[in-house]
């Protein structure tokens, strides 16, 4: 569905992603896990054509990606970013219109629907400003606001970041009713080793260079990996 080859980012003179190629199936969770800096952002961001790539090819559907960040959107690619980036002075019913804004169908309302059964929490929070709700409530928002785009595949970057591990579990499982309801998934994350469980395949990005790629399960066992990731000492 997403298809990725020879991707390469530049800040200025700083070169933040080098030769980046992967590839995200049809109903996958795919990751890409790497530490700070690593360049995890910086290719989210350039997937959602906010930031322009300075060489290599993205296929969405097997056609290049549109240029403009509302035309990615209005072709079912959908960001949650990192920290959430909500609208903290409009209510939780505000911020979900909003992930509709480019939207003419009339299924909205069963949309809104759908995701109150998904996250029932923000049916009774319709009203309260986005800012006062609690981590994980501004995940569920931050989730539920990208699928109001309608969206085939989201881009989720470091959702679990601040969330407690109680809470980080009903996130993943979450991305995986996600997936069992056919949608396609690219997960970015600084943990690890929560990524790699629910992830069919994944890729180590290490400085701004894919490193190894394989079965999430396998990364998961990998020594290396587990060294560098997951705080396994040598
Ligand atoms: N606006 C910017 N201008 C210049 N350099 C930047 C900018 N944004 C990011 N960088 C640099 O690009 C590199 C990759 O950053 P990026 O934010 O993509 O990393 P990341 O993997 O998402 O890290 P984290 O896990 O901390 O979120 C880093 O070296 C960072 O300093
Ligand atoms: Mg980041």
């Amino acid at each position: 569905m997403l298809s990725v080859t020879g991707l390469d980012i530049h800040y200025g003179k700083i070169h933040a992603v080098r030769n980046a190629t992967f590839r995200v199936g049809h109903s996958e969770i795919v990751s890409i896990v790497g530490a700070n800096g690593a360049g995890k952002s910086t290719i989210m961001w350039t997937l959602a054509g906010v930031l322009k790539p300075t060489s290599g090819e993205i296929l969405f559907d097997g056609k290049p990606l549109p240029g403009k960040p509302h035309e990615i959107v209005r072709n079912g690619l959908a960001l949650v970013p990192e920290r959430r980036r909500l609208f903290a002075d409009l209510t939780v019913h505000e911020n979900l219109v909003m992930g509709a804004y480019l939207r003419r169908d009339a299924a909205i309302a069963e949309d809104l629907e759908r995701n109150f059964s998904l996250f029932p929490i923000l049916k009774q929070r319709l009203k309260q400003y986005a800012g006062t709700l609690s981590g994980g409530e501004q995940q569920m928002l931050a989730i539920a606001r990208a699928m109001m785009s309608a969206p085939r595949m989201i881009l989720f970057d470091e959702p679990s970041l601040g969330l407690a591990p109680i809470v980080v579990d009903t996130l993943m499982e979450t991305i995986r009713q996600l997936r069992a309801s056919g949608m396609t998934i690219l997960l970015v994350e600084q943990n690890a080793g929560r990524a790699l469980e629910i992830s069919d395949r994944a890729y180590v990005l290490e400085v701004g260079q894919i490193t190894k790629e394989g079965p999430g399960k396998d990364l998961l066992e990998d020594p290396e990996v587990r060294r560098a990731y997951l705080g396994e000492l040598a």
